[in-house]
C-alpha cells in the first residue's frame, strides 16, 4: 500500500502531473451537441461526461469557462450526448478543433428541439438542461435524459492523453 505523507499531500500540485494523473482515468468520448441562438448546430468533444442518477435520469459533464461556445451551452435548453464509436476518432478531433466549421461534412439527424444527433455513434442521450453549477475553471451541466438510442458498435476510449480501443475481458 502506498502511504501518501501529509507533507506530500500539502505540497503544491504540479499542474502537468495533475493532468497526467487525471488522464490515467480511462473514459469514453462524447460530442455534446446543441443549437445556438440562431439555430446553428454546435458541438464540442468532451470526456468529462458521467452518469449521475437513474431516478430521476440525470447525467453530468463539464465545460471550460474559457470555451468559445460557453454561452451557447449555458443558454441551450436542450443538448445531446453523442457517444462516439471506435471508428469516430476523426469526429472527436474535428469537434475539438478550433477555427473550423465543425459540422462541415458531418452527417446528422435532428433530435428533440432539432438538436443534432451525429451519425454512426454508439449511443445518444437527448437531454434537457436541469441545472448548472460552478466548478473552478469549468461549469458542471446536469442534463435530464428525455430519450435514448443505442447502436451495436464498439465505443471509442480515451486515456493517458490518447485514444484507446476497448477490449472485452472474460472474468
Ligand atoms: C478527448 C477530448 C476530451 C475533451 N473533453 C473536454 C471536456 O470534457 N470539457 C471541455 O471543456 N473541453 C474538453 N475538450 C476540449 C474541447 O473539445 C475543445 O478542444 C476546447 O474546448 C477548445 O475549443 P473551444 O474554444 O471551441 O471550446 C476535450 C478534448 C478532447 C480531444
Amino acid at each position: 500500500m502506498t502511504v501518501i505523507s501529509t507533507e506530500a499531500a500539502q505540497s503544491a500540485l504540479d499542474p502537468l502531473e495533475l493532468r497526467r494523473c487525471l488522464g490515467s482515468f480511462v473514459t469514453g468520448v462524447t460530442v455534446m451537441t446543441v443549437l445556438d441562438a440562431d439555430g446553428k448546430p454546435e458541438g464540442i468533444t468532451a470526456n468529462s461526461f458521467s452518469s449521475l442518477s437513474l431516478d430521476p435520469p440525470l447525467i453530468v459533464w463539464s465545460l471550460r469557462l474559457s470555451s468559445r461556445s460557453f454561452n451557447t451551452y449555458k443558454n441551450a435548453l436542450h443538448f445531446a450526448v453523442n457517444i462516439l464509436a471506435q471508428d469516430q476518432m476523426p469526429v472527436s478531433n474535428r469537434f475539438a478543433a478550433s477555427g473550423v466549421d465543425r459540422f462541415e461534412g458531418v452527417e446528422y439527424t435532428p433530435g428533440i428541439a432539432g438538436v443534432p444527433l451525429i451519425k454512426g455513434c454508439v449511443a445518444y442521450l437527448e437531454c434537457r438542461l436541469e441545472a448548472s453549477y460552478p466548478g473552478g475553471d469549468h461549469v458542471l451541466f446536469v442534463g435530464r435524459v428525455e430519450r435514448i438510442h443505442m447502436n451495436e458498435r464498439q465505443p471509442l476510449a480515451y486515456g493517458g492523453g490518447g485514444y484507446l480501443a476497448v477490449q472485452q475481458l472474460t472474468a
